[in-house]
């Protein structure tokens, strides 16, 4: 399954011309090579030459050796590069701080699981140069429309570089953009191109033939419809149209769209669009399924932290499965970059008195927790202002866990959080207002009053499944002398999140909201099958975390949704391993300004609710809607990359609803044999949403096969109430959660409350305005 983390997204071939950056002085450095040394460890350095080639997006790394056995050749493209560090940025550069210049290192974070490559250049400079030359190389790529990109696909395809292209190199670039043309077709707009008869397309034929092949007649027929005399839209048709999309309709939003998307002048001055221009907008990130009101912070952040849903990792330091994977600085960087708001460490007793992190009596590698500590103090907060949540599994000596306290306040400095927020009553929880930019160390606290001597045994290092991954046969941690005991130093550093074991709903309704409790999955399932009402009240008071079965050696992920449903708040998951319930986590997160804390619905955050995720008809909970959703194209769809090169993919895409039991469906087009390219289906799905609330709806395309089983192509998941109605377009993401661009489908989405017969989930004035209109729109 690890093969759809390789990049997809090479099937574009650009050039450094036509990116328009071959007289930017960090391009042309990066194009005349530069020799560097790769670093792998202390001991493994070697010197390579990196290269950008012509193309504009692939880097060659070259071995010097010529010895076909040593001859390491290997190439990256800049679309594969997350990001990409300066200085000592790198677990492994880090370690060499002091003994390399900062100044002249280098890291390529890559997006999936491939490893970084860590670089030592010749001087700063060149450093510099490769730094900033792979960010403007990706910003241009990324800049670039659609049509600009297509635009360019001739011209890597002529071969022998004479600005014509012959048949075949037509054919080439038709395969290369993933599209099966039935040789009779192509070869007739070949033909019909070709003005001068000579057998080739100049420049000016090939932008012919390429916007013959981009026509989007479903589009246009969306622009015909609204125009009122079939030619151009005027703003007053443009204003109907935003009306019927469920949007700002306004005569000055219209003027102003058609002064952003409108390229021909003429209609530009005189207020109108023309379909190019529409099209244009219709391909916009503004024309976006995903509501662009929830890309910011704008949910009410000052309830009890018990009121979030808060992003969470599981095993963070893991980079893959947790019986041999390595451990890691790395992944907490990418965790805490996408906004995860609570990682965990597994902490044991290291040589030399210093802790160390991984996975406990398994053969998983160690990274020392000074380290975590310090990568933590350096990103806790550059994607999110929000809390973040220190989960310790504690296995480590009195000591060490002293040297662990020690650690946290000399690093964390400010940032950590060492006594109850004034002014506030501490036994109950803050907002994650209250607690922004401060971390938060959760486990177990010695109960200094009430019950000193009777829990000495609750203070046992883990509440959770130290040994259940079955390579030791019995969990001898806490038998271990010196285990059972925890330090004052560490347990004076636990505030808010103090670990309990969860003994009924009874007793921890009596006790403060600063407890909280772990639960592995299947616990947690069955409190929500037999008691979900009473799991919702408690979750509505106390935090609870939700962590993977033990049994889930390849690391492998439960339903989040399930776990939302019952109102849990720490629904931790192995954020190294990619899939739907990844997509599911992307999804539940995508809104609030991606920040990591969503603030739950007020029915599952009132302590009396009567809320229960199994039952809900009738209930607080229950608001039913009609979501109507055609799926009618999509676009640029990729050719899975482990096939044969000449494959074209034969798409099918499924609209699947995640909520709570009632809610959960998926339904499926037929596919369209033979074409990535633009295929059209036009299939129309209707949803009954019984709580919108907390449903997601998940995109999902799919390489129909009919041999074996179906190949993933793209995904995208949002929440249903970020949900935009209208045409839409939806942008796929590859499995690892990165863009698929430009691949998307387009869509037509409508949204009916059948409780009211009003439409959800604007105010009632609105409401009443689109009611009518969308009354009148024909489907
Ligand atoms: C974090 O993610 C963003 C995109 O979400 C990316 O632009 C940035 O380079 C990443 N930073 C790090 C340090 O990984
Ligand atoms: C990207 O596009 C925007 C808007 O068209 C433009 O202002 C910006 O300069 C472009 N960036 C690059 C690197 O081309
Ligand atoms: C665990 O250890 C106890 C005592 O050391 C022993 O009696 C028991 O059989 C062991 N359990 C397993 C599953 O090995
Ligand atoms: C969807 O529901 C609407 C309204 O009830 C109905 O008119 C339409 O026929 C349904 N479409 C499908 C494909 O079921």
């Amino acid at each position: 399954m690890f093969s759809r983390h390789i990049c997809l997204s090479s099937t574009i071939f650009l050039s450094v011309y036509f990116l328009g950056v071959q007289d930017d002085e960090d391009v042309k450095r990066m194009l005349q090579g530069s020799s560097m040394v790769k670093v792998r460890s202390p001991r493994w350095q070697k010197r390579r030459t990196l290269k950008l080639l012509e193309d504009g997006v692939t880097v060659w790394c070259q071995s010097h050796k010529t010895s076909s056995r040593a001859k390491e050749q290997q190439s990256f493209s800049v679309m594969e590069v997350e990001c990409i560090r300066e200085g000592c940025q790198s677990e492994m550069l880090r370690q060499m701080v002091g003994s390399v210049p900062e100044g002249r290192c280098l890291t390529v974070v890559f997006k999936g699981p491939r490893k970084s490559l860590d670089l030592l250049c010749q001087s700063q400079e060149e450093a510099q140069h490769w730094v900033r030359g792979i960010r403007t190389l990706q910003e241009r790529v990324d800049n670039m429309t659609q049509k600009e990109k297509l635009d360019q696909y001739p011209i890597s395809s002529d071969q022998n570089h004479d600005d014509k292209m012959s048949y075949e190199e037509v054919q080439t670039l038709l395969q290369m953009i993933n599209i099966d043309l039935s040789d009779q077709y192509a070869r007739s707009l070949f033909q019909k191109c070709d003005q001068s008869a000579d057998g080739r397309l100049d420049h000016g034929e090939i932008e012919v033939f390429c916007r013959e092949l981009l026509r989007r007649p479903e589009i246009d027929a969306v622009f015909i419809r609204y125009s009122a005399n079939g030619c151009v839209l005027s703003t007053v048709d443009l204003r109907d149209f935003f009306m019927d999309q469920g949007e700002d309709a306004s005569l000055i939003h219209a003027q102003s769209v058609i002064l952003t998307y409108e390229l021909n002048e003429w209609a530009q001055r005189n207020q109108f669009m023309t379909p190019n221009g529409f099209t244009m907008y219709m391909l916009s990130k503004e024309n976006c399924v995903f509501n662009p009101e929830h890309a910011r912070v704008y949910q009410d952040m000052k309830h009890s932290l018990a009121h979030y849903f808060i992003s969470s990792s599981h095993n963070t330091y893991l980079t893959k499965d947790q019986l041999t994977g390595e451990s890691s600085t790395e992944p907490y960087i990418r965790a805490l970059n996408h906004s995860c708001r609570c990682v965990e460490l597994d902490c044991w007793d290291g040589d030399k008195g210093e802790p160390i992190i991984y996975h406990g009596h398994t053969l998983t590698s160690k990274v020392p927790f000074v380290e975590v500590i310090e990568t933590i103090n350096e990103y806790a907060f550059k994607a999110s202002p929000y809390p973040l949540i220190l989960s310790l599994e504690n296995h480590c000596s009195v000591e060490q866990q002293t040297v662990m306290a020690r650690h946290l306040r000399s690093i964390l400095g400010d940032k950590l959080l060492t006594k109850p927020v004034s002014d506030l009553d501490p036994h109950k929880l803050p907002s994650p207002e209250e607690l922004k930019f401060k971390i938060l160390v959760k486990g177990k606290k010695e109960r200094v009053v009430e019950e000193c001597s009777s829990s000495s045994s609750d203070l046992s290092s883990s509440d959770e499944e130290a040994s259940s991954v079955g390579l030791v046969n019995n969990n001898s941690v806490s038998s271990q002398p010196g285990a059972s005991k925890l330090s004052p130093e560490l347990s004076e550093l636990v505030v808010y999140t103090q670990s309990v074991p969860f003994k009924s709903f009874e007793q921890a309704a009596k006790n403060p909201a600063t407890d909280m409790s772990s639960f592995s999955e299947s616990d947690a399932l069955r409190y929500i099958k037999d008691s979900g009402m009473y799991f919702v009240r408690h979750n509505s008071h106390q935090l609870s975390r939700i962590y993977p079965s033990g049994q889930r050696l390849q690391s492998s992920n439960y339903n989040p949704q399930e776990m939302w449903n019952g109102g849990c708040q720490i629904v931790a998951l192995n954020f190294q391993t990619p899939g739907e319930q990844m997509d599911l986590n992307h999804g539940r997160f995508l809104q609030n300004g991606q920040c990591g804390y969503i603030l739950k619905p007020p029915f599952m955050c009132r302590p009396d609710t009567t809320f229960n995720p199994e039952n809900v008809g009738g209930g607080p909970a229950h608001s039913p809607v009609l979501l109507t959703v055609r799926v009618i194209s999509a676009q640029q769809l990729p050719k899975p990359e482990w096939d044969k090169p000449s494959s074209i993919v034969d798409p099918q895409v499924w609209v699947e609803i995640h909520g709570v039991p009632i809610d959960n469906i998926k339904k499926k087009t037929h596919h369209v044999d033979n074409n990535g390219f633009n295929p059209r289906w036009d299939c129309t799905f209707n949803f009954t949403v019984h709580v919108p609330d907390l449903a997601l709806v998940r995109f999902m395309v799919e390489d129909h096969d009919y041999t074996s089983s179906n190949d993933f192509l793209g995904q995208y998941t949002l929440p249903f109430t970020s949900l935009r109605t209208g045409y839409r377009h939806v942008r796929l993401l590859k499995v690892d959660g990165s863009s698929l661009s430009p691949s998307s489908l387009f869509i037509h989405i409508k949204v009916i409350s059948l409780s009211t017969l009003q439409l959800y989930p604007h105010s009632v004035h609105i409401l009443w305005k689109r009611t009518v209109l969308l009354q009148t729109c024909k489907q």
